[in-house]
């Protein structure tokens, strides 16, 4: 069980409104992500659904119980956090089963949940070391064993993978996913990358200084952004934005291009330009086009061995199918 249900939901701080009235159900066993820029309310929500700070107004459920008023304990939500707060004195083993020992559960229930949760998180053969013995990538599955041998309703995590070097946090996040799929145990993830959030959810929850701009799969944000925010803060590299003249043809105020959706060519196309600036990634090639006339950068993806010199002229002609419109007021047309 773990489904949980924010009715007009609003947080303030002092005179601050920082979550205007906000409704969001999260379905028993989703993964779902809270994503957006610093500072637009993701780890507050995550907060208040866990009891951690008092909501303003309205109300929480889970499992159709209303929980607004029930303590942070008594919730069976378990949070983890971007700093691990493993105890430096106490072994792996000692660290995963201290909610069990504070709550008093026999010894035997302790082992099989500590063992139990060792093994999911291949840290069967780590649980007599001390976190100082152990890696990052380690450390993070220990605060995330601590929270499974709880047998949460719900997982809530808050940017957990933030302190780790790239590499790590991309092994980190299958981990993650891997063990969703394997306890099918609801999990609420904040982060702010946007790769994180297209890479993991089954839903997606776009926030923007404390509101909603969208909820949906990954695909469906990618494919079709409700507004110009969402456009430009899912997908890697943003999507183009084109404004003017140009947008007027196509019935618009904006449109919107994916840089995966102009077709380069040295020869013809809609658009010409300059090649500014090339990034070379090996599979990918991202090319920074200028002096098109459409706006000051245009970002094209092509394939890693289409090669362009800085200042070459070039033509794009963008894929017709996916050329997004959004109007005056910045929210798409369909
Ligand atoms: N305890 C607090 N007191 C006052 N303002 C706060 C407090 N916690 C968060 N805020 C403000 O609420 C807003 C949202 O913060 P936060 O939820 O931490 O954002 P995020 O996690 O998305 O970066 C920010 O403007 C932040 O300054
Ligand atoms: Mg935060």
């Amino acid at each position: 069980m773990g489904r949980i249900q924010l009715k007009s939901v609003t947080k303030k701080f002092g005179d601050v409104e920082v979550i205007p009235p906000l409704d969001l159900t999260i379905q028993d066993g989703e993964f779902t992500v809270f994503v957006g820029p610093s500072g637009c309310g993701k780890s507050t929500l995550l907060r208040l659904i866990a009891g951690l700070e008092d909501i303003t107004s309205g109300n929480i459920d889970i499992d159709g119980a209303d929980a607004t008023d029930v303590p942070p304990a008594k919730r069976g939500l378990a949070m983890v956090f971007q700093s691990y707060a493993l105890y430096p004195h106490m072994t792996v083993r000692k660290n995963i089963a201290f909610p069990l020992r504070m709550a008093k559960l026999d010894q035997a229930e302790i082992d099989r949940r500590v063992e139990g949760a060792a093994d999911v998180l291949n840290l069967t053969d780590y649980l007599d070391r001390r976190p100082g013995q152990l890696s990052g990538g380690q450390r993070q599955r220990v605060a995330i064993g601590r929270a499974i041998v709880r047998e949460p309703a719900a997982f809530l995590f808050d940017e957990p993978l933030s302190n780790l070097d790239a590499a790590l946090r991309v092994g980190m996040r299958l981990e993650i996913s891997e063990l969703h799929k394997r306890l099918a145990t609801t999990m609420i993830y904040v982060t702010h990358d946007q790769v994180e959030a297209m890479t993991m959810a089954d839903k997606i929850v776009v926030l923007q200084a404390g509101v909603i701009e969208q909820v949906g799969s990954p695909l469906e944000l990618y494919k079709t952004p409700r507004n110009l925010f969402v456009a430009g803060f899912i997908g890697s590299p943003k999507m183009n934005f084109i404004a003017g003249e140009e947008a007027a043809k196509h019935d618009a105020h904006t449109i919107g291009v994916r840089p995966e959706h102009l077709e380069v060519s040295d020869s013809s196309g809609t658009w010409s330009g300059v090649v500014g600036v090339s990034e070379h990634l090996g599979s990918d090639t991202f090319f920074h086009i200028h002096e098109t006339g459409l706006a000051d950068t245009i970002t094209v993806r092509a394939g890693g061995e289409v090669g362009f010199n800085h200042g070459d002229r070039i033509y794009l002609t963008p894929r017709a199918d996916v050329i997004h419109r959004f109007d005056a007021k910045g929210l798409r047309i369909e």
